[in-house]
């Protein structure tokens, strides 16, 4: 049993086997960061209340750092027998300084430490993605600026329905994203509370200092009940749903920008960097990326019912399903920030083709829904004006136009006598995206009073 923190009350050693089936070390080393520093602040702790002299905490604190140093330059032995980033940094900190590395483990079970580790972790990725989904955001800011004047058919069902114009288009992703952000922000807010202290499960006999450790580590506050805590996976799940929500805005993005680079459709055009060909056929160019992200959705979701699966039926306090947690959460997060920092290269890098657009814009009757607003306003019910329009498409439909605009001013006034010359004033997709006015609608001055304001919040 030599070298398990364990071995007092065990015979004999390990089975290989055994140690291999329960080994954490291959995914949780990339922990190693926040284990020194979680150590270091606990080292600095026990100093405090006086369990270590001053001399003693900066060996402890210098030894840590050095073990930091050899791990990020890739000369630090992982072995199987040590199981998790944990107990080797532990392990490596006692062949440095002896019986000294065997006091810091005072007070603190794996249980507290991990719980403590993977806070830590997750509060940095959580400040990363935001980061990232902020640059996102301004890409998706930067093409509704240079889209100004782009209008563009709305759908609904994937079929036409109302005129927008295309920088309302581009802004609502930068309303969704803002939602993934403030729930990035409020699972960290939540998240903010320090494990280190709970021990085991029933917290210590040990006189130590939480609150100190807690501001040591940016925590803002400390957990309140020790049994609680490491049976606390919460804010991973909260993490990682936030996530899962980003990666089903993109993918919805991502399928429909799909469908726009067609030939069929035509709106969109991808640069050649960020398309790849195919082996067979000379003349393709595929949006692959907007595929990817379409398709590493998957992964987050699977992430996200992984670990509500995981904690489902788990007794309180620490139980070893918890190790599981790591890789749903490490991957989800990697998956998600790939997709993000892609997603803006993609924004970037598109254009919308307003020829292409414009050749078909007049088709679908999207001018149909402000023209029976028009009869609405002059006090024909909703229900009859509603009636009066629709008879008027299947009018045209039958004798095949194109437009309402295409009928005659008597066809017109004998669907209602309401619809005199006047309505022409609001025919064509145009004069329909002008006659827009409600708050947060497509009207130009409401879509350029959105755009400013996204502009000044984001720094642009
Ligand atoms: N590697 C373990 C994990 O990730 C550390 C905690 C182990 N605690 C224990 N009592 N065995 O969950």
């Amino acid at each position: 049993m030599a070298g398990k923190p364990w071995g007092g009350r065990f015979e004999g050693g390990t089975d290989r086997r055994v140690e291999a089936f329960t080994e954490s070390i291959s995914f949780d080393r990339r922990l190693f960061r926040h284990d020194v520093r979680g150590s270091q602040a606990h080292a600095r702790m026990l100093a405090k209340v006086g369990l270590l002299t001053e001399a003693e905490r900066d060996a402890i604190v210098a030894g840590l750092s050095e073990i930091e140093a050899q791990i990020e330059a890739g000369d630090f032995p992982f072995v199987l027998e040590r199981e998790d980033v944990h107990m080797h940094i532990e392990a490596a900190l006692t062949e440095k300084l002896g019986d000294l590395g065997r006091k810091l483990h005072t007070g603190r079970s794996r249980n507290d430490q991990v719980a403590t580790d993977v806070k830590l972790w997750t509060r940095d990725a959580l400040d990363r993605v935001d980061r990232n989904v902020l640059e996102l955001q301004r890409a998706f800011v930067r093409a509704a600026d240079r889209h100004q004047g782009v209008i563009l058919p709305g759908y609904t069902h994937l079929q036409r329905a109302q005129p927008i114009l295309a920088p309302h288009y581009f802004l609502a992703f930068v309303e969704k994203l803002e939602r993934d952000r403030g729930r990035l922000l409020d699972a960290r807010k939540r998240l903010n509370v320090l494990p280190l202290g709970a021990a085991a499960l029933a917290g210590t006999s040990i006189p130590i200092d939480r609150e100190f450790t807690a501001r040591e580590l940016g925590f803002e506050g400390i957990a309140a009940n020790s049994l609680d805590v490491s049976s606390d996976r919460d804010f991973a799940i909260e993490s990682v749903f936030a996530l899962t929500l980003i990666a089903e805005h993109l993918s919805g993005w991502a399928e429909e920008w799909v469908l726009w680079s067609t030939q069929e459709f035509g709106f969109l055009a991808l640069p050649d960097a960020i398309c790849t060909g195919s082996s067979i056929m000379p003349q393709k160019k595929n949006p692959d990326v907007l595929e990817l992200i379409r398709g590493r959705t998957a992964r987050v979701v699977g992430a996200l019912t992984t670990l509500l699966v995981l904690v489902k039926g788990l007794p309180l306090a620490y139980n070893r399903d918890l190790q599981e947690d790591k890789l749903p959460l490490f991957d989800a997060f990697d998956t998600v920030e790939s997709c993000v920092d892609l997603a803006a290269v993609v924004v970037d890098g598109a254009n919308l083709r307003p020829d292409r657009i414009n050749e078909r814009l007049d088709e679908g009757y999207l001018d149909a829904t402000t023209l029976m607003e028009h009869l609405i306003l002059q006090g024909v019910p909703q229900r009859a004006a509603h009636e009066v329009i629709g008879r008027l498409v299947g009018l045209c439909e039958r004798k095949g136009l194109k437009r309402l605009a295409d009928l005659s001013d008597a066809e017109l006034s004998e669907a209602s006598p309401k619809l005199g010359p006047d309505a022409r004033g609001i025919l064509g997709v145009e004069r329909a995206v002008q006659a827009f006015k409600s708050h947060g609608s497509t009207a130009p001055g409401e879509v350029a009073k959105q755009l400013e304001r996204w502009k000044h919040k984001l720094e642009l």
